[in-house]
């Protein structure tokens, strides 16, 4: 048995000091296929037993051996074509020289769900036995060539205690099941279609099921489960609605049906990401499944929302569909983000959902892109697989199919999106097949734009415009920018599609707009009939991921935060009005607050407008963001400029506030959405009435709390007192822990709170959260409520003089990566930002990175973030 992360040289037996390197270009085809694989769980939480029967095929002319991945293994049996061999792993490897061009492996291993700490493999969960196995989990069930490319079809057949585990589930149809004897059962799966070993999956529990069925477009009947536990059947309405909406929505949209008999979703209390796509059984975090007015705010609806589509939908874009290697992640992510994109869209609100990406896009991915762990959306080099689950490869990955729409429009969109699923159907392929697929379908030309998928760094368009009165015309010059990123440098121009319109300032009309594809470094355009000089307008509906640097004065921003018809276009000059103004604040120690005022005043009154675009146009930018303008981070600066902007839009504002705290009262809970949209507004009103340090704000928020009949405004009330140092402050936590703790979801929201909290003493906070008993590092979601909040609270994470919080962070990713190295590694970033802030506080960042690489048993996790944040 080895140790899982640190894998001894095979040769020397030594342990490296820094991974080996994966490179994109040394990707050769597999020498050896596996068309079929029969595996026998005897299933135990202690010790589980895994026969597995490899049917192989030698991969072209060639004498080479085959080679099964493995680790953690404990290997009890090997034969070929059944004789016995006395085979040894060698580097968790094991190694077979076969001689002729098919042959049946059979191995047999045993294996300790219960010790599994990592969430990779076969681990157990609240009493449940369930898998993970992408990107390279299935290596810790059985011996196999853990690869995307080999597709295999399964036949599994799991034999459990009847009692713990009544319920059992793999891929594909259900074919038999019977008793065992002693107490236990079995039951037999097999799955039609060929599969990578990363979307093989199998749960065994006591699981109760939300049953439901779905009529595919040419009427065959699909049934629908929803396993979790009994308790919480209540709480899986909403997700199954969501199942069914998302295969009448990928019917119609892309045509894709679905293509088994059963779709079951399972919910799980421990897992490192969101949810993951297994054929025909997704397993989910139960925070994207369980969701009621009680415990879960909109926010978490929507997510619930989204997740079950994005699943969903990589039944085709990532399943039927698969990546070669895992280098072409992006091929089934970024594609499916932008299919779960435009769903959510589609359900609720389309300005609203895209304010909600891009917010999300520049809060996660553009500071990927400007540090020390920038990456193209197709990455070049790995060492672990696991941290290149990015913002950039998910997020950025589905702008860039996002602008291939665009430029496709939507009728050539789809005829590539055909073309793609018809012609890869069954094939593990590249993103190169996709852009291929987009340009013969969409009949265009996609040379150029393919430097999106291989150059990282977000591009700077900078905008000049000349109006010439005379001859009535406009000269718009465009150029652009790519800034170095490790490995790379001197970047060639990409393909941005800028959507862009020009506004008459005095009668406030539109003149026109144009879809400007700027492909060369600088690049003019003409508008002509332009009598006066116009107010612009670009990358309206962010329809290019970059970064516009267009001088426009408060002025111009104002007015195109009242008058400009794309909602996207007004949301973003309110932001760039605000922004200016709070820089400029923590530059000059002046801040200037009456225009933000005015323009808030004026969005906030216009009866055109619905809550929920208002309550994103009105909010202020979060301090990270205001961060990223600046050349140098200034954390208490910008604190205190946004503190006193708030403090000043709530005393200004102060009637209407109340006006509206009351409007968007209601009296009843639904999830229509003009509801949502009041609870949204509702919320960041009553920050404002906070702000404005009216005596009764206090009392306000504590009424909001204490009164709420959901989650959205509970938890936002909280969220405001949370900020303060009231006595409510710390009656409205004690009354929220006493009613929830039994809620392991609604507790993460209880220590999250905390950690988000502008409060002096937030790095003592944490720091008691984390010895609070119901914390613990072996959930994930707890992990992240705590620690993940804390480091993207901007202003408390860099405040202590002495970097305290740093020192927090530095030592909770040292406890946790013996226990889980991916959710470990997944709090590094923060700390590799250490170039954006002064020297001091940059050099304390450091400081604690080199205490993490200096750590002898680092995981290969770790040891990659941390050691690319230091170079
Ligand atoms: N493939 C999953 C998704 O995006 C994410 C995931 C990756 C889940 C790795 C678990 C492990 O849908
Ligand atoms: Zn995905």
């Amino acid at each position: 048995m080895i140790d899982a992360h640190i894998l001894p040289d095979a040769e020397t037996g030594t342990v490296p000091a820094t991974p080996p390197v994966i490179r994109r270009e040394d990707y050769k085809a597999p020498d050896w296929l596996v068309p079929e694989i029969a595996l026998d769980f005897r299933l135990d939480a202690e010790r589980t037993e895994v026969t597995a029967r490899l049917y192989v095929e030698r991969n072209g002319d060639h004498d080479r051996p085959l080679v099964l991945d493995g680790e953690e293994l404990d290997l009890l049996f090997a034969s070929v074509d059944g004789d016995p061999v006395e085979v040894a792993p060698e580097g968790g490897r094991l190694i077979l020289p076969l001689d002729g061009a098919k042959h049946v492996v059979e191995t047999r291993v045993a294996i300790a769900p219960a010790r599994n700490s990592q969430l990779m493999g076969l681990y157990a969960s609240g009493g449940l036995l369930c898998t993970q196995c992408e990107a390279e989990g299935f290596r810790r069930i059985t011996f196999f060539p853990d690869r995307p490319d080999i597709l295999s079809r399964y036949a599994v057949r799991m034999e459990a205690d009847k009692t713990l585990y009544p319920v059992l589930l793999s891929n594909g149809d259900p074919v038999a099941n019977g008793e065992a004897g002693e107490g236990r059962h079995w039951a037999q799966w097999n799955d039609p279609f060929p599969k990578p070993c990363y979307l093989f999956a199998l749960v065994a529990g006591d699981l109760a099921c939300n049953a439901d069925s779905f009529t595919t477009m040419s009427g065959r009947e699909v049934r629908l489960g929803i396993w979790v536990r009994e308790e919480d059947l209540p709480a899986t309405r909403h997700a199954m609605a969501a199942l069914r909406n998302s295969m009448a929505w990928d019917e119609r949209v892309y045509g894709r049906e679905y293509d088994l008999d059963v779709f079951n979703i399972v919910a799980v209390s421990d897992f490192n990401f969101g949810a993951m796509e297994n054929k025909g059984l997704n397993i989910f975090n139960s925070r994207y499944i369980l969701v009621d007015p009680d415990t879960a705010t909109d926010l978490d609806y929507d997510a619930v929302e989204g997740v079950v589509a994005h699943e969903y939908f990589h039944n085709w874009s990532g399943n039927r569909v698969t990546c070669r290697d895992w280098f072409q992640l992006s091929l089934k992510e970024g594609l499916t983000v932008y299919r779960d994109q435009c769903f959510s869209a589609d359900m609720g609100s389309e300005p609203v959902k895209r304010i909600e990406d891009v917010r999300l896009l520049r809060a996660g991915q553009f500071p990927e892109d400007a540090g020390p762990l920038a990456h193209p959306v197709r990455p070049e080099s790995y060492m672990e697989i696991s941290n290149f689950y990015t913002a950039t490869v998910y997020n950025k990955g589905a702008e860039v199919i996002r602008m291939m729409a665009q430029i496709l429009g939507p009728e050539g969109f789809r005829k590539g999106t055909d073309l793609y699923f018809a012609r890869h159907d069954g094939q593990a392929v590249t993103c190169e097949d996709f852009v291929r697929a987009m340009e013969e379908g969409g009949g265009v030309d996609l040379t150029q734009f393919r430097l999106w998928y291989s150059q990282a760094g977000t591009p700077r368009v900078a905008a000049t415009m000349i109006h010439d009165p005379e001859h009535r015309r406009v000269t718009l010059t465009l150029s652009q920018s790519i800034p170095d990123t490790p490995g790379q440098a001197n970047k060639k121009p990409m393909v941005l599609p800028l959507r862009t319109a020009l506004f008459d300032r005095q009668s406030g009309q539109r003149r026109e707009e144009r879809l400007l594809m700027l492909t060369g470094a600088e690049q003019s355009f003409t508008f002509e009939g332009m009598t006066s000089a116009p107010v612009l307008s670009i990358n309206r509906g962010f329809s290019a991921p970059v970064i516009v640097d267009a001088p426009r004065t408060q002025d111009e921003l104002a007015f195109l935060s009242a008058h400009d018809d794309d909602p996207f276009a007004r949301y973003e000059a309110m932001q760039q009005l605000m922004v200016n103004a709070l820089t400029e604040g923590v530059a000059s120690g002046e801040l200037e607050t009456g225009a933000v005022i005015e323009a808030i005043r004026t969005s906030a009154t216009d009866p055109s407008l619905d809550d929920a675009f208002v309550a994103e146009a009105i909010r202020l930018p979060s301090e990270a963001y205001i961060g990223d303008q600046m050349l140098v981070v200034d954390p208490q600066g910008i604190h205190d400029a946004r503190e006193a902007m708030q403090q000043a839009i709530g005393a200004a504002l102060e009637p209407l506030w109340r006006d509206l705290h009351q409007r968007t009262a209601r009296p009843a809970f639904s999830l229509e959405a003009g509801d949502k949209g009041a609870r949204k507004l509702r919320n960041v009103v009553l920050s404002y009435i906070a702000a404005s340090g009216a005596e009764d704000a206090a009392a306000l928020a504590f009424a909001q709390f204490d009164g709420a009949h959901n989650m959205t405004e509970r938890q936002g009330a909280l969220g405001v007192l949370a900020n303060g140092m009231s006595a409510e402050r710390e009656r409205a936590l004690a009354a929220f822990y006493d009613r929830y703790h039994g809620n392991a979801l609604v507790l993460d929201k209880w220590f999250q709170t905390q950690a988000l909290a502008c409060h002096p003493d937030t790095v003592e906070i944490v720091r008691a959260l984390g010895r609070h008993s119901d914390f613990t590092l072996t959930n994930p979601n707890r992990v992240r409520s705590l620690y993940g909040a804390f480091a993207a609270n901007q202003w408390a994470f860099h405040s202590g003089g002495a970097g305290e919080g740093y020192r927090l962070l530095a030592d909770l990713i040292l406890a946790l990566d013996p226990i889980n190295p991916q959710t470990a590694a997944r709090m590094v970033p923060p700390l590799g930002r250490w170039r954006r802030f002064d020297v001091e506080r940059g050099g304390r960042m450091r400081a604690e990175l080199e205490r993490i690489v200096a750590q002898p048993k680092l995981s290969r996790d770790v040891m990659e973030q941390a050691s690319k944040s230091l170079a």
